[in-house]
């Protein structure tokens, strides 16, 4: 058990600072700036999920079961994410658009999912795995990368997971989830065999770590042998 704990029901501040502390098993709370809002997954977010799995670069490049069906993501909702709250091994948010909150409305639509997967280190040695998809409609418009930086702050953060390093791992190919990584300020470390669990087998895969001080920035420069977008030049 972490010593420091987020308040049940506490909410960042705008400039994303979590506040409030929280003592006993863990329940969903929320994460947010002026750009992105993490919340916890409600029942009315399962046609979006289960939307959103039925894209090819979603089947492609996570292990979401196929075909993927609304009761899967009813599970997903219902049991798989609080489970990983409660027992403190996966913690899964809701991205939204800060933007489309309005007074009194409705929670808007889901846009995509972000982890944040705490190995079993001791309090202060813990490393992070993130994981996330986004909506193929939502997708180039920056919310997976400004998610992924909430997500690490919180998880960096000593009132937080107090992690001391993060991890983003990816079969190999996966040029928009790197791109992601890359953003956030992750080091791609080595290609490693059979890293990957994929359909069937498990696949070579990226493995890039950001430790607590690395600027949230691009740490290095984009591969040249990318397909897109170009040669990247570290900030
Ligand atoms: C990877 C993923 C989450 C990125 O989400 P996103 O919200 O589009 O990400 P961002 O906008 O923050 O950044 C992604 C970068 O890749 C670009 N990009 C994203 N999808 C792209 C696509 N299909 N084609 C070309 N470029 C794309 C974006 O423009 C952006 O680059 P830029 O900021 O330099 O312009 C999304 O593509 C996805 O859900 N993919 C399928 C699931 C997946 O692969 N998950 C990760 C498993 S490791």
């Amino acid at each position: 058990m972490l010593s420091v704990r987020f308040e049940k029901d506490s909410v960042a501040d705008a400039s994303s600072r979590a506040v409030a502390r929280y003592h006993g098993p863990m329940e969903p709370f929320v994460l947010a700036n002026d750009r992105v809002r993490l919340t916890p997954a409600t029942e009315s977010d399962v046609d979006a999920i289960t939307a959103w799995c039925q894209d090819d670069e979603v089947r492609q490049w996570t292990t979401i079961p196929w075909p993927y069906e609304r009761e899967h993501s009813e599970y997903y909702v219902e049991t798989v994410i609080p489970d990983g709250w409660h027992s403190e091994k996966d913690y899964t948010w809701i991205i939204r658009d800060a933007a489309a909150y309005t007074e009194g409305g409705p929670e808007p639509v889901a846009l995509g999912t972000m982890t944040l997967r705490p190995d079993n280190a001791d309090e202060g040695l813990q490393s992070g795995e993130i994981a996330f998809a986004v909506a193929p409609e939502a997708r180039g418009k920056g919310f997976a990368t400004a998610a992924a930086l909430l997500a690490l702050e919180w998880g960096f953060s000593p009132e937080g997971l107090n992690l001391a390093r993060a991890t983003w791992r990816a079969a190999l190919g996966n040029w928009w989830s790197r791109r992601v990584a890359w953003k956030c300020g992750f080091q791609v470390e080595a290609v490693i065999r059979a890293e990957v669990p994929m359909r069937g087998q498990r696949g070579d895969g990226w493995l890039a770590t950001l430790l607590p001080n690395d600027p949230r920035q691009p740490n290095e420069d984009w591969p040249a042998d990318a397909p897109w977008p170009g040669t990247g030049e570290a900030a």
